[in-house]
């Protein structure tokens, strides 16, 4: 690994040589309501920038003199051994960013060895999915519905599913005013900003809608509902912004009903994690949700030492702001055992497809690497909150 980390970037990336740069050219690549959609957050967008700022409040201390000649990122989680520490977070409606956004960046997870999550909000059946890469896990959006929720995990089963994610941080929408402002509606319905917009970005508008829209008649949500196949967006995806009556009880529900993984996506209270460990949780994401539902919440990085300390045996992943090698490196320091990724990943994908998000996750897998040769850290086995320390302001 250590002289691939090395080797020299490739001229054709030679513009992306970090995450940030993704989101940059994406502001110029796709219309405002696409992009506003993208790296929008809840009213002020003040959590989207807290949670990136949180990472300031640890500081690292290297280690010098370690044999770190040869070095791995490896992480086994739910019994497969990954090539690196993070994965790419569930997004629905990725494929009006990119056009198939979930098939090219499911295949760039497989061959990059790292797990790609399906959103249920996603344009592309689950079984489309699972045929390029059969290891995806499948973020669910669940109704407060026995028999609907029996219907999906039986569906999610039947693609081969083994780790279901519930996001369970949506009890209904959110304000989110700067979608309002730019026109952006789901499903997508041509309005006159947007037509003027994609006019404007013909790129987007012939490559991503034209397309998206000639193999699917109508956008549709394919992840909702208990069958495969189309599923119009209808009245039905009330529940997906939730109705507020999805409760403990239904996860009670999920774990007798569901023999794979489970993972409760958007835990930020320490007695949250307890209850997701005593429903029988084999994990959660400590998140935010990328800052999408709630202004002025606090980051997920805060919290990360307390929700751990009730977590037991459960895998804690965390995400929101994630951006750099050695923001992952923090979260490990401090406990998590997985790191998943929204943004940056879906506008690798619209600006250069499967080997946008490949080169995405290579830029990360470098950086990763290279801090922990300056951590003198040969595996991600020994690392610990020694090779941290908090900011002095923040002592
Ligand atoms: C999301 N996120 C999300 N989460 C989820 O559980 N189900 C979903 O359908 C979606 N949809 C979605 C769409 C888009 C466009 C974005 C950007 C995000 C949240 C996502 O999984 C993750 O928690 C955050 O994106 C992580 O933050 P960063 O890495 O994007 O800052």
């Amino acid at each position: 690994l250590s002289s691939r980390a090395s080797a020299p970037v490739p001229r054709l990336w030679g513009r992306y040589l970090n995450l940030d740069d993704f989101e940059a050219a994406a502001r110029h690549r796709l219309p405002r309501a696409i992009y506003g959609y993208a790296s929008g957050g809840a009213a002020d967008g003040g959590t989207v920038r807290s949670n990136r700022a949180a990472f300031g409040r640890w500081r690292f201390v290297t280690r010098i003199l370690r044999d770190v000649a040869s070095r791995t990122p490896a992480r086994t989680l739910f019994g497969h051994r990954y090539d690196v520490p993070f994965g790419i977070a569930p997004m629905g409606a990725a494929a009006v960013a990119a056009f198939d956004a979930d098939v090219r960046m499911a295949r760039a997870a497989r061959a990059a060895n790292l797990p790609f999550v399906l959103s249920a909000n996603s344009i592309t059946p689950m079984e489309a999915v699972t045929a390029v890469n059969p290891d995806i896990w499948f973020a669910a959006y669940l109704p407060p519905d026995a028999a609907h929720i029996d219907g999906m995990l039986a569906r999610a089963a039947a693609a081969g599913i083994r780790v279901l994610v519930v996001t369970v941080d949506v009890p209904c929408g959110s304000n989110r005013e700067a979608e309002r402002r730019n026109g952006y509606t789901m499903p997508l319905r041509p309005n006159a900003r947007l037509v003027a917009d994609g006019i404007a970005h013909p790129r987007w508008l012939l490559g991503t809608a034209a397309r998206t829209l000639a193999r699917q008649g109508v956008p549709v949500i394919s992840n909702i509902r208990p069958r495969g196949g189309p599923g119009l967006f209808s009245r039905r995806i009330s529940y997906i912004g939730g109705d507020g009556a999805f409760t403990w009880d239904h996860v009670r529900q999920i774990r007798r009903s569901w023999q794979g993984k489970l993972v409760l996506k958007g835990v930020l209270s320490p007695a949250d994690a307890r209850l997701a460990r005593q429903h029988g949780a084999d994990g959660i994401v400590v998140s935010n949700h990328g800052g999408r539902q709630l202004d002025g919440v606090v980051s997920p990085m805060d919290m990360l030492g307390a929700v751990r300390d009730e977590s037991g045996d459960m895998a804690v992943l965390i995400d929101s702001g994630f951006r750099r090698g050695g923001d992952i490196l923090k979260a490990l320091a401090l406990g998590a055992d997985f790191v998943l990724i929204g943004r940056p990943f879906l506008y690798a994908a619209a600006l250069a497809g499967e080997p946008g998000v490949r080169h995405a996750a290579g830029l990360l897998r470098r950086e990763i690497d290279l801090d922990m040769a300056q951590l003198g850290l040969a595996t991600l086995q020994d690392i610990g909150p020694d090779c941290l320390m908090p900011h002095p302001a923040m002592r």
